[in-house]
């Protein structure tokens, strides 16, 4: 924290000039090469820390550290970082031009295609992150399980996974199995250049309800229902799913991946005590498992507001947050050492552009509550939202945030 900033808990700087008023240690990061948020192609050599007036040490645009990697790790950002889930999409034309006649699971396994795909919104946002193009059941897909995107649907199996023969058929997951991802990010961490690329895997809670409802599902009946009255088979499931989660995770990261997300979008659905006994032991060791590597690690789930509390506890370094509690609540929901993601409702950016202004603003005000905020969506961009507005909604976070 700044000195004289104690009142505020995430101080974010005012004006993001070619150079950040941050003292000098507060912000190197030790191990990383000069791969930092700013695309500026001075080198750190070329433009030297100087030391100002008042003794405080200016740090060079080049050597400063990505805004989003910052406010994961509760550091001091020159602005609030921003990123949207599914930012990559059907909200692009030219997401629909290159998928254009290319099924889902064909394109999640093109490298070429996943680079591209993945750059698209980087070269039309301001966004401070990528993230991966990919599913979360690419890697189920990738093990053998036959499965496919519906457009309009999303995942459907084949063959539903019901009992402990079903289970054995989730064999683990070897990097050999997703060549297509190393491949793809070894190529978009160069494309990238200092923007960094977020990972991801689906949580346990999410796979499994795929799998065992055989496709998407409003209740999870039946997947609870093994939670509820099969609990060995369910904890057998889930380790194969966490391992099979970890391996993903760690080609990603392992390709050039410098913050990962674990999405357990479908476990609102499942009470709290519940969670702590059915759920959390896997995640937590999912997070275990990547720990050191020392990425950023984000957990998020919609409808998880009773839930907040345990996801950060399993592990995470960033909690998720949807749309429906507001973030100022969330931070009192999460244990202290935690950054909060989120939550503009996606819905309100298809509103008249003053809502969404000021809607933008309220979550941003909200996130200054907590110890870092990465700005996002409480779910995913929805295929009709106007890629005009989501400029705007990037723009107006920085601006505001930097402002202050
Ligand atoms: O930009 C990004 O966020 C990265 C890409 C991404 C996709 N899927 C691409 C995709 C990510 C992070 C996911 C994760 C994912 N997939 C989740 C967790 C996030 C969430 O939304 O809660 C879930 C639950 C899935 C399963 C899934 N895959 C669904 C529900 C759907 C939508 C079905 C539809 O057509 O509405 C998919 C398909 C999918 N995954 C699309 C994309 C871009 C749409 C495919 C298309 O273009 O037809």
């Amino acid at each position: 924290m700044l000195p004289g900033e104690s009142g505020r808990v995430q101080p974010v700087f005012p004006g993001v000039g070619p150079a950040c008023e941050v003292p000098w240690d507060d912000l190197r990061v030790p191990d990383a090469p000069n791969t930092q948020n700013d695309r500026s192609p001075r080198s750190p050599a070329e433009s030297p820390a100087q030391t100002r007036a008042d003794g405080r040490t200016v740090l060079p645009a080049a050597r400063r550290e990505s805004a989003f990697l910052a406010a994961c790790r509760r550091r001091p950002v020159p602005h609030t970082p921003v990123w949207f889930m599914r930012q990559a999409g059907r909200s692009l034309p030219e997401y629909r031009e290159v998928r254009g006649g290319i099924p889902m699971m064909e394109a999640c396994a093109r490298p070429d295609l996943i680079t591209e795909i993945t750059m698209q919104p980087v070269r039309r946002y301001a966004v401070d992150a990528a993230i991966f193009f990919s599913d979360i059941v690419v890697p189920l897909k990738a093990i053998g399980i036959d499965l496919d995107i519906k457009p309009g649907i999303g995942p459907v199996i084949a063959d539903p996974i019901r009992d402990a023969a079903g289970v054995d058929r989730l064999r683990p997951l070897q990097p050999d199995d997703v060549p297509y991802a190393t491949e793809a990010i070894g190529a978009l961490i160069g494309e990238l250049g200092d923007t960094p690329l977020i990972g991801f895997a689906g949580g346990p809670f999410t796979l499994a309800s795929y799998l065992i409802e055989g496709g998407p599902s409003k209740n999870h009946e039946r997947t609870k229902a093994m939670m509820y009255g099969e609990p060995e088979l369910w904890a057998r499931l889930l380790d194969r799913l966490a391992d099979i989660a970890i391996a993903y995770l760690k080609v990603q990261v392992e390709a050039g991946a410098r913050a990962i997300q674990l999405f357990d979008s479908w476990v609102g659905g499942v009470s709290p005590a519940d969670y702590r006994a059915s759920v959390l032991p896997h995640s937590s060791r999912i997070f275990s498992a990547l720990e050191a590597y020392d990425v950023p690690r984000i957990h998020f789930g919609v409808g998880t507001g009773e839930l907040l509390g345990l996801m950060g506890e399993a592990g995470a370094d960033v909690v998720g947050v949807d749309w429906r509690i507001p973030l100022d609540d969330a931070v009192r929901r999460v244990d202290a050492g935690k950054a909060l993601q989120g939550n503009l409702d996606p819905a309100i950016l298809l509103a008249p552009w003053d809502v969404v202004a000021r809607r933008t603003r309220e979550v941003l005000a909200q996130g200054r509550t907590a110890e870092g905020h990465v700005f996002n969506l409480g779910h995913g961009v929805l295929p009709a939202t106007d890629p005009g507005v989501l400029a705007r909604v990037t723009d107006l976070v920085h601006e505001e945030s930097a402002a202050r």
